[in-house]
């Protein structure tokens, strides 16, 4: 096995984070490709893990703190680490053999290289997806914490300044008589965008008397008017969207509520 950075070969399967046998993923559209044509320029890291047949096999992605969605300064932001872990799908399960690790290591050396202060990176203080305690186990400290986010971080030198999770600044408006769809995108994650992509074909089929919002978080400005980067609400309630909910799950929630405008009538 060995650490690569991403290659134009790669590139196909980097942009379905190694998926490229799932139906699903293709629900997420070009917004992460278009999201690297944005970005790549401005910091961004990532590296394969790759077997020794040439199979990407694990990936991370990281970027200057200041380009991300965290409050931070000269360090880098680990966006997500993830090594394949579905059996007999693509290249089939290859967690718990090193590449996680070695994955990371390189990440840091690259930070590092580049002069940074330090390495943070965001885990679920639950026991699947991004485990906050797998970076735990790797010597990150929590420094931040945001319902079930946690904010991890790993600092080179004594300077280093501790990063903060930017806090959310409002909610969506509503619109009288109507239901109000609101997608929050930034482009960087692929299961996100198949909310996106989800939430924005069900609201069109349920006609005029639901509003779809997209508001596109990739410009900062935007970001930190919100304080949200990526999300979905119906009216003002916030859907859980990690893991995705299914095109029915999203559609079932706004028809509820369109009937109880209805009733309300
Ligand atoms: C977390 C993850 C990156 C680790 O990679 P990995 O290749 O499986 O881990 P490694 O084999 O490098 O293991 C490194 C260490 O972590 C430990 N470890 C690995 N998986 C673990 C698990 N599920 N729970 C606890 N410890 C674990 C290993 O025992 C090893 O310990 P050691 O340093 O004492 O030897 C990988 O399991 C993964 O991708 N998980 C899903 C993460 C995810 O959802 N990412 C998508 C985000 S959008």
């Amino acid at each position: 096995m060995k650490i690569i950075d991403l290659s134009d070969e790669h590139k196909p399967l980097y942009f379905v984070c190694l998926e490229d046998w799932s139906e699903e993923m293709k629900e997420s559209g070009s917004h992460k490709e278009v999201w690297y044509d944005k970005i790549k320029d401005k910091g961004l890291g990532v590296k394969l893990a790759v077997d020794d047949d040439g199979k990407a096999c694990g990936m991370i992605q990281y970027i200057p703190i200041e380009e991300s969605a965290v409050d931070g300064k000269d360090l880098y932001f680990i966006y997500c680490i993830w090594v394949h872990g579905y059996k007999k799908k693509g290249v089939g399960n290859r967690q718990k053999r090193g590449m996680g690790k070695a994955l990371l290591e390189a990440a840091e050396a690259d930070a590092k290289a580049k002069r940074a202060n330090g390495i943070a990176a965001w885990g679920l203080a639950l026991p699947f997806w991004m485990k906050a305690s797998w970076f735990k186990k790797q010597g990150y400290k929590k420094v931040d914490k945001q319902g079930f986010q946690t904010l991890l971080w790993k600092p080179f030198s004594e300077d280093a300044v501790p990063p903060k999770w930017v806090k959310q600044k409002k909610k969506p408006v509503i619109h009288e008589g109507k239901v109000t769809v609101t997608s929050f995108k930034n482009g960087w994650c692929p299961a996100q965008n198949i909310v996106f992509e989800r939430a924005k074909r069900a609201a069109a089929e349920l006609g005029d008397k639901v509003i779809f919002r997209e508001i596109d978080t990739f410009d900062k400005e935007v970001f930190l008017e919100w304080g949200i980067s990526d999300a979905l609400f119906i009216d003002q309630k916030q859907v859980r969207t990690g893991p995705p909910p299914s095109y029915e799950k999203i559609k079932k929630k706004i028809t509820k509520k369109v009937r109880k405008l209805a009733r309300h009538r």
